[in-house]
C-alpha cells in the first residue's frame, strides 16, 4: 500500500515550545502540519490565526494543512495563503458559495480541499468533488482535540473513497480528523483514507511525540492494512 500521510495538529501541541514540537514531529515522520483554525462561531472554541500559521511555516518544510473551522472563510484566504499555508480547507456548511470559495483558493495558488462534520451528509460532496484536491471527513464535532472517534464515520469515508473512484480522481487525498488513534487507524486507511490527523495521540504526557508517531504509522501501515 502507498504511505499515509500523518499530519498532527499542533492544536495539542505545548504552545510554549511550538516551533520545537513541530520539529519533533517531522524528525518522527510528520508529513503534514495539521493548523486548525475556530473562529468562535462556526465552532465554540477560539484557536489561532495567520501569526502563529506563519510561525508553523517558518519552522517546518512540510505541507501546511490549514483546516478552516470559520465563518466566512473567504475573508481571510488571503491572509492564510500569505502566512505559508499549502492546503485551504473549508466546510461545505460554512460556504453557500463553494464553488466560488473553492476557485479562489485556487487563484492564491493553494492547493483546496473541503470538509463535512459528522452529520453532513457525503451527497453534498457530488458538485464540487471535481474541482477539489483534498476531501476532510470530520470523525468527530469540529471544536476541540481529544474527543472521541464517531463510529460511523468509517462506512462514511468508505462512501467518499467510492465517489472519487467513480469520477476517476485517485488523486485526491482523503484525510480524516478527530480521534484517530493507533487503535482505529487501520479501519480508517482500509475504507480508504490517505491521510489521518491526530492531535491527542501524538502530543501527549505518555510517550515521545516520535514514538506515538511511529506507533500510529504502523497501525495505519502494518500487516493486516488492506
Ligand atoms: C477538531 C480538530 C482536530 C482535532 C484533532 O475540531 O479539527 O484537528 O484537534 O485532535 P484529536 O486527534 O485529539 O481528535
Ligand atoms: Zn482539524
Amino acid at each position: 500500500m502507498s504511505r499515509v500521510k500523518l499530519a498532527p495538529s499542533i492544536l495539542s501541541a505545548d504552545f510554549t515550545r511550538l516551533g520545537e514540537q513541530i520539529r519533533e514531529a517531522e524528525a518522527g515522520g510528520a508529513d503534514w502540519v495539521h493548523v486548525d483554525v475556530m473562529d468562535g462561531h462556526f465552532v465554540p472554541n477560539l484557536t489561532i490565526g495567520p501569526l502563529v500559521c506563519a510561525a508553523a511555516r517558518r519552522a517546518s518544510q512540510r505541507v501546511i494543512d490549514v483546516h478552516l473551522m470559520i465563518e466566512h472563510p473567504e475573508r481571510y484566504l488571503e491572509a492564510f495563503a500569505q502566512a505559508g499555508a499549502d492546503h485551504l480547507t473549508v466546510h461545505v456548511e460554512a460556504c453557500p458559495h463553494l464553488h466560488r470559495t473553492v476557485q479562489q483558493i485556487r487563484e492564491l495558488g493553494v492547493k483546496p480541499g473541503v470538509t463535512l462534520n459528522p452529520a453532513t451528509p457525503v451527497e453534498s460532496l457530488s458538485e464540487i468533488l471535481p474541482y477539489v484536491d483534498l476531501v476532510l471527513v470530520m470523525s468527530v464535532n469540529p471544536g476541540f482535540g481529544g474527543q472521541s472517534y464517531i463510529p460511523t464515520s468509517t462506512a462514511k469515508i468508505a462512501k467518499v473513497r467510492r465517489m472519487l473512484d467513480a469520477l476517476g480522481r485517485a488523486d485526491v487525498e482523503l484525510e480524516v480528523d478527530g480521534g484517530v488513534t493507533p487503535a482505529n487507524a487501520h479501519a480508517v486507511v482500509a475504507a480508504g483514507a490517505t491521510a489521518l490527523v491526530a492531535g491527542n495521540a501524538v502530543y501527549n504526557a505518555h510517550a515521545p511525540v516520535a514514538e506515538n508517531l511511529r506507533r500510529l504509522r504502523e497501525a495505519a501501515e502494518g500487516a493486516g492494512a488492506s
